[in-house]
């Protein structure tokens, strides 16, 4: 028990390091997270890590390593087991769901929009709680996801892939969540769109404290947006490093991973 939480708050100590850190605390705590197959595999074994307020993390490594499980456990879309995910100190099992998941957003490779037009996508969140959003609120839900009010009244089949990201992410950001979880959100987007998305997030971080975390197979996107990365191999985290010292990180496995994808 006292080993665990000592290595997860080496974790924060590692991350605070940082210059200009928000020192908000700890956002989100991982504890022991386990996820075993039913063919008896461990997806995940024993992950411990502290998710720091208003931080970027990135989390790299191989295909099939757990970084999507270890996402989805964060917002129950895989429900982790009782005392392994705390926000805010609360464990997230104790949570209504739904409110879980405003708060927690979430988006995918691949956006997938509703029919509609662009400004009934960002309108759809709080429309469920029964809230209206004006077309001015659309149209700065729009601007953080460096989307002009051009796209209001767009629909979905008119957009490329990479606006359909902005578009979606506009659509979590007006849910007014504490966290984002990105799970590799510009592999299917050009180097232009990929821009805009990485500047829509270092945007969220410095002017609302948003806290991320973003599934990457690009080590050159973790080193431009992450304040801390954490290299998943086999379901286990083996390092915590600061982006631009990557280089140092001592596990076999991540080294040959890390020389691979450099
Ligand atoms: N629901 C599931 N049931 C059984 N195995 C799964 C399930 N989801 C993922 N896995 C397995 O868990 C491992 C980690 O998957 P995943 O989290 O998607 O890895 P990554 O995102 O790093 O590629 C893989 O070996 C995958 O086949
Ligand atoms: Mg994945």
């Amino acid at each position: 028990m006292a080993a665990f939480k000592e290595e997860a708050t080496e974790h924060l100590l590692a991350a605070a390091e940082q210059e200009n850190w928000p020192s908000g605390g700890v956002k989100i705590e991982v504890r022991d997270l386990t996820k075993v197959s039913e063919k008896d595999v461990r997806i995940l074994n024993k992950v411990n890590v502290d998710i720091p307020r208003g931080a970027i993390v990135g989390i790299i490594g191989p295909s099939g390593s757990g970084k999507s499980t270890f996402l989805r456990a964060l917002n129950r879309l895989w429900e982790p087991p009782y005392g392994s995910v705390f926000l805010d100190g609360v464990d997230i099992c104790e949570l209504d769901v739904l409110s879980l998941r405003r708060r927690v957003g979430m988006l995918f490779q691949l956006p997938v929009l509703f029919q509609g037009s662009v400004a009934d996508n960002v309108r759809y969140g709080p429309q469920l709680k029964g809230k209206k959003l004006s077309d001015d609120e659309v149209s700065t839900l729009l601007t953080l996801a460096d989307l002009d009010s051009s796209f209001f009244s767009k629909s979905g089949g008119e957009l490329s892939v990479g606006q359909a990201q902005r578009v979606a992410l506009a659509r979590t950001l007006a849910n007014e969540p504490e966290v984002l979880l990105l799970d590799e959100p510009t592999s299917a987007l050009d180097p232009v769109s990929t821009q805009n998305i990485e500047d829509a997030l270092v945007r969220l971080k410095k002017d609302k404290g948003m806290t991320t975390v973003i599934v990457s197979h690009s080590i050159k996107q973790i080193q431009r947006i992450a304040d801390v990365v954490c290299l998943l191999v086999n379901g286990e985290i083996v390092e915590i490093l600061k982006p631009d010292h990557l280089s140092q990180a001592k596990h076999p496995m991540a080294q040959t991973f890390l020389n691979l994808t450099s």
